[in-house]
């Protein structure tokens, strides 16, 4: 069968396809180009996607052979999977095994808002570090401190076991709050989302990108913040009105953030790279070597699965198989 890649990925994981398939590759470090992608896809049986290519209607339209979507990648917010869907297509993502590398980067977000990491080494770079002293670069301590967990899924449950270890009090929201034994193996305790952001010092975003998650952090919810919070964001962008963070972050009405992604990447709002108690990073949360090979052969097991008529294994809409 034919297959399109549209990233880079290990050459072990493109000679499994090739084995067995026919390979077109964009083997390049930057988005496959829309148009390219429109082209390429028509006589496909199999497609392995990137998180940054729109795999909508209109080109599901030109696909009339795909069988199976193996994104690369957990979130799946870049497929219209009711429109793969109704085509009969499988669609599936990369559960699992970034979940420790993302939460890693969030605790590594949080450390560095608060400890000014970024800023300090800027400063020192500068050669503007020319004394110590009681008051200099202050920040703020993690240890004992409240974490709000928005989104209490595989990634939100290795965040709170990470914060135990700083000694911080955990409170989650979630669409279903975990059963009483896992809050208490988790030292976790559910909170409304008013709630959690009235009183926890760093609140950190795990929900994947749905149209009820859509700016889920507004002003409205900004305004609930304290004023020295920090709002840390490792999910997806648009959970957060962009604009309305750079508001209260330029208004000083909370204490600043840690992101990871953006609303509408690469883009990132402009202003939020004047502000020192900002640190803004490239959509990175699961880019080490170890957990990039791992999403690169699950996506390809998936894949291959789709493609011998199996169920594979992270199947997102299993009724189509
Ligand atoms: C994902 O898998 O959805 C991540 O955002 C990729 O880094």
């Amino acid at each position: 069968m034919n297959v399109l890649v549209t990233g880079n990925l290990p050459d072990a994981q493109i000679e499994r396809i090739e084995r067995e398939h026919r390979v077109q590759a964009h083997r390049r470090d930057c988005p496959i180009e829309r148009r390219a992608f429109l082209e390429s896809i028509g006589d496909k049986q199999g497609l392995l996607s990137m998180i940054t290519d729109q795999v909508d209607a209109q080109l599901l339209d030109r696909a009339p052979g795909l069988k199976i979507i193996a994104n690369f990648g957990v979130g799946y917010n870049n497929i219209d999977v009711p429109a793969a869907t109704r085509r009969g297509i499988m669609v599936t993502n990369t559960p699992g095994v970034l979940t420790d590398t993302t939460a890693d980067l969030t605790m590594a977000l949080i450390l560095a808002v608060a400890r000014r990491v970024v800023e300090g080494d800027r400063h020192t770079r500068q050669g503007r570090f020319r004394f110590w002293a009681p008051f200099y670069f202050l920040g703020h301590e993690v240890t004992g401190k409240t974490l709000g967990i928005v989104g209490m899924g595989r990634i939100g449950r290795a965040v709170a076991r990470r914060a135990a270890g700083f000694n911080m009090q955990v409170l989650y929201h979630n669409r279903n709050p975990l059963a009483e034994e896992e809050e208490q193996v988790l030292q976790v305790q559910y909170a409304d989302l008013k709630t959690l952001l009235q009183e926890a010092d760093f609140i950190s975003l795990h929900t994947p990108l749905t149209p009820q998650t859509r700016h889920l952090i507004g002003s409205r919810e900004l305004a609930w913040m304290k004023s020295n919070a920090f709002l840390i964001n490792t999910a997806r962008g648009a959970v957060v009105d962009e604009r309305a963070l750079l508001g209260a972050l330029e208004q000083g009405r909370i204490g600043g953030a840690g992101l990871d992604v953006y609303e509408n990447e690469p883009m990132v709002t402009r202003g939020l790279e004047r502000l020192d108690n900002v640190v803004l990073l490239p959509h990175v949360g699961s880019a080490t070597v170890e957990t990039r090979q791992r999403m690169a052969a699950m996506a390809v097991d998936n894949l291959l699965a789709g493609l011998e008529g199996r169920m594979p294994p992270n199947c997102i809409n299993p009724n189509v198989a």
